[in-house]
Parts: C-alpha cells; sequence; structure tokens
C-alpha cells in the first residue's frame, strides 16, 4: 500500500472514493469484540491467474498481540475459500520486521529479493521482499495445524 506522509482525513476519503469503482481490489476491515482491530484488503487481483497482493495495518495501539497474525490467517482462508484465489503475495520493505513474521507465521514463503528497490527518508537504498503462499500450501498448513 501506498500513501503520502502526513496522512491526512481529506486525502484518506480521496483515496477510499478513487477505490470505490474498481473492480480488482477488494477491500476489508477486521472486527474483533464489535471495534475495529484492523484492515487490508487484496488489490491488483488478476482473476486469469488467480492471484492477488494483499496488504495489512493492525490499530498501532494493539501491536504485539496477535491480531495481525489472526487477522492475516482470516485474510488467507477468506481469499482462497471465498475469492478462489490461488496464490497471495505481498511485497514488504527488507526492514518491516512485524509483517515479515505474521505472513511467515501464515506460510508465506521469500521468493525474490527485489535490489535497491526504495530510498528512505535517510537517503539509504533499500531493498524489497516478494512473498508469496500457494492455496495447496496452505492447505496443507491448515490441515496440519498452524505452527
Ligand atoms: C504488521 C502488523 C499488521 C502486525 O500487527 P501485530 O498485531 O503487531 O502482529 P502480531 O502481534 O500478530 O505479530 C507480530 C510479530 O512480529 C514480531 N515482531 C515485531 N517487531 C519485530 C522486530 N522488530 N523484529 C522481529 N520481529 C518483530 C513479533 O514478535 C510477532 O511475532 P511473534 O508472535 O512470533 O512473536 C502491524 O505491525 C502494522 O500494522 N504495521 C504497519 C502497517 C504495515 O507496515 N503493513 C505492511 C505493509 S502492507
Amino acid at each position: 500500500m501506498h500513501f503520502d506522509v502526513p496522512i491526512l482525513l481529506e486525502n484518506t476519503i480521496k483515496w477510499y472514493e478513487s477505490n470505490l469503482s474498481k473492480d480488482n481490489r477488494f477491500d476489508i476491515t477486521v472486527l474483533k469484540d464489535n471495534k475495529i482491530v484492523a484492515f487490508g484488503g487484496y488489490t491488483s487481483i488478476d482473476r486469469v491467474v488467480g492471484k492477488a497482493e494483499t496488504y495489512l495495518f493492525a490499530n498501532p495501539i494493539q501491536h504485539h498481540h496477535g491480531i495481525g497474525t489472526e487477522a492475516k490467517m482470516l485474510m488467507c482462508q477468506y481469499g482462497f475459500e471465498v475469492l478462489g484465489l490461488n496464490k497471495l503475495y505481498f511485497v514488504a520493505n527488507e526492514d518491516n520486521f512485524p509483517i515479515i513474521r505474521v505472513n511467515e507465521k501464515c506460510g508465506f514463503v521469500m521468493e525474490g529479493r527485489l535490489r535497491h528497490e526504495y530510498l528512505t527518508t535517510k537517503g539509504e537504498l533499500k531493498d524489497m521482499l516478494y512473498y508469496g503462499l500457494l492455496k495447496e500450501d496452505w492447505k496443507k498448513k491448515s490441515f496440519n495445524g498452524n505452527e
């Protein structure tokens, strides 16, 4: 997911409205005890190949309580079983350890490293990592129990 900093409400509303008519994405909010704890989605949905990119944000005041992992596991189940996709993937900054860990716990594996793909605010060139999960691998993991 890409956005401009500072994140302003008016820009967020514009972003939301510009996405309403797109049929190659599906955005979700995740509720727990009737409160929003995370939001995310499936973007660049390719129905021919059966794949989509995923993104996920957990409520910052509740990080490190397992919400991200629980939300991502639900996203995998929904993506494969309801949206009928065959592959989910994401591309993360190499030092975004929480999202990498969350996805690894759901069974995603690194498929590639895109070298020097972005410039940090400190002027450092960094790599991005491409992670994927196939439905068949997710099914095996689900039947064997999650680690
Ligand atoms: C990624 C994100 C959704 C995780 O949410 P969360 O609720 O904190 O996730 P969880 O508590 O389920 O798991 C976080 C895992 O990351 C690990 N982690 C957190 N910081 C870490 C670090 N600096 N180094 C290594 N691991 C780290 C935690 O230990 C935990 O793993 P564990 O359960 O094996 O101990 C949340 O950090 C977030 O919203 N980040 C900002 C949005 C973002 O960058 N999204 C990705 C781009 S789409």
